[in-house]
């Protein structure tokens, strides 16, 4: 008898501090889940790029990039907003006609990859051949278009080419957030390569390269020179 009433009231107490425990679970805040057995499981102990952390002095797991850094893919081409140093201006154009060369030299791959970005984003205003006679200016709905090798065009440097894709010229828009800086040189490829065809130069005669060969050349000789 003396037994059944311990074993009540020591019940009663056990029931009192479980309820009590399950009671304040979570009470502190009310969208708590309460006790966590594997908090590891929901919360990996590594760090998150940008997330809190306690070991560096502003709070951040992760250190902030350089001021100034570009960020680079992984096959190396550059994003679409990578620096470009000459303004949208008539001296910067100038400027660009001189200073700019060509990071491609030509090859069948980067010619088909300069047809293909053209056949997508140019031939529908500057035609097939490059003849400014594309299909909305056959329809009328643009004009102004000149061909590649009229004789305003026909001596364009490729730096020019290059400004007027970035920046856009009167009637052309800017094509910089269309085709990023690799592909507006490979365009540039097949719209020299155009510009050859329709002038009747031989297909594929790649001016940079020969001036930056004759460049090395002339280099050379003047090492060689100089060594004697
Ligand atoms: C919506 C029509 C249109 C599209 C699309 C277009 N162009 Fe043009 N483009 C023009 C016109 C108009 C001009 C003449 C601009 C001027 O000199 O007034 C021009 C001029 C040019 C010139 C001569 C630039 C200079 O400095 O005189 C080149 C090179 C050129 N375009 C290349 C391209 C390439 C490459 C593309 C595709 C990436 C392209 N264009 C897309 C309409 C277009």
């Amino acid at each position: 008898m003396t037994n059944m009433r311990f074993n009540k009231s020591a019940l009663i107490v056990i029931a009192a501090a479980l309820t009590s425990v399950f009671v304040s679970c979570g009470k502190k805040d009310p969208l708590s889940p309460g006790v966590e057995y594997m908090p590891d499981m929901y919360r990996g102990p590594a760090s998150e790029a940008y997330g809190e952390s306690s070991f560096f002095s502003d709070g951040l797991a992760s250190r902030k990039p350089v001021s100034g850094s570009i960020p680079r893919f992984n096959d190396e081409t550059l994003p679409f907003y990578e620096p470009y140093s000459y303004p949208n201006t008539n001296e910067g154009y100038e400027a660009a006609g001189l200073g700019l060369v060509n990071p491609f030299a030509t090859s069948p791959e980067i010619l088909a990859k300069g047809e293909s970005i053209y056949k997508i984003m140019c031939i529908h205003c500057h035609g097939e051949k490059g003849d400014g006679n594309g299909i909305l200016v056959q329809r009328d709905k643009y004009a102004g278009v000149p061909s590649y090798y009229s004789a305003a065009l026909k001596d364009l440097p490729v730096g020019k080419m290059y400004h007027t894709i970035y920046y856009g010229k009167n009637m052309m828009g800017s094509h910089a957030s269309q085709i990023n800086y690799a592909e507006r040189w490979q365009v540039i490829k097949w719209v020299e390569k155009l510009r050859a065809d329709g002038l009747g130069i031989s297909a594929g005669s790649d001016t940079t390269a020969v001036a930056i060969s004759d460049t090395t050349k002339v280099i050379g000789a003047v090492v060689k020179t100089a060594m004697k």
